[in-house]
């Protein structure tokens, strides 16, 4: 469940107005900031990472669930049996031993593993939010198909069990803010992998930046206003002029930036092509 936006409650009750003031404050700037963000074309960018700053670590995480939520409540029964995509087919199909027990980061509605489990891999998944792991239950239930869904953050969630392969489906590393929590997660499924184990992550390339200007911005201004969390050059956020404040968050990667953080969690890169889409395998 989303939980609901405190700040609209606080305003309009007088018993927390003291402890509501920094939020009141922080909103108030931010609207007006992505408002401004908006409104001039030129100087939009500018104004959007300002803005950016100003999400709290829990407004950005709510943000994320809302529109996952949202695409999940989009996708049809027919887009769910769809199978793989090319790139994903041909990234999965080569790595991927006959059998392997595999558990997939981000499984959504239910898309690829569905397919896993078609093709006779035992496979389990994990995804954020509720509503799309109810449907991926459903699904594989009414297909006769037996897999353990959890519904948390990667981040939070223990995984319980021992793979042979860990997905992190469609881009989904890139949907972990900050770069010391994506790291912190690459341990985490290190340490869920069998002897011969392989994590298989995609993520977008990162195009040279036009300029550091704006996110070093956004990252100034989230450490003054202590937004709880810091953007980095590669983030890319939507910032919204009503809640849920934003409406998309993607971190992109040059390939020595994902090389670095896969360094950083004791992982080494067997594999790592760059293309439209960017695909590495990392082992321990
Ligand atoms: C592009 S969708 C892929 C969904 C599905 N696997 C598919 O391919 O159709 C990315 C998924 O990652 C999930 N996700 C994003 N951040 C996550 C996190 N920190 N922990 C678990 N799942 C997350 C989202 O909820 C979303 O369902």
């Amino acid at each position: 469940m989303v939980a609901p936006f405190r700040g609209t409650r606080d305003v309009s009750s007088p018993a927390v107005t003291t402890r509501a003031e920094p939020g009141v404050l922080r909103r108030g700037l931010f609207l007006c900031l992505a408002g401004l963000g908006r409104a001039f074309e030129g100087g939009a960018r500018l104004f959007s990472c300002a803005a950016t700053g100003l999400l709290t670590l829990e407004d950005l995480r709510r943000a994320i669930r809302t529109k996952w939520r949202d695409v999940g409540a989009q996708e049809s029964p027919e887009y769910i049996a769809s199978g793989l995509m090319k790139w994903e087919d041909d990234f999965y199909s080569r790595f991927l031993e006959p059998g392997d027990r595999v558990f997939v980061v981000g499984c959504g509605t239910g898309r690829d593993l569905l397919v896993l489990l078609q093709r006779g891999h035992p496979a389990d998944g994990i995804d954020l939010v509720p509503e799309c792991t109810a449907i991926a239950r459903r699904l594989l239930a009414k297909r006769g198909l037996g897999a353990s869904v959890l519904t948390g953050a990667i981040e939070t969630t223990e995984i319980g069990a021992l793979y042979d392969a860990i997905i992190l489906s469609w881009f989904c590393y890139g949907y972990i803010p900050e770069s010391a929590t994506r790291i912190a997660v690459l341990r985490k499924l290190r340490a869920a992998l069998r002897p011969g184990g392989r994590i298989l992550l995609s993520y977008i390339p990162l195009a040279p930046p036009r300029s550091s200007l704006p996110m070093r911005l956004a990252a100034l201004v989230a450490r003054v206003a202590r937004s709880g969390w810091l953007p980095e050059a590669g983030d890319e956020v939507v910032v919204l002029p009503g809640p849920p404040y934003a409406d998309h968050y993607a971190h992109r990667f040059t390939r020595e930036g994902l090389e670095a953080e896969t360094r950083a969690a004791g992982l080494t890169v067997a594999f790592h092509e760059v293309g439209e889409e960017g695909r590495a395998v990392l082992v321990p």
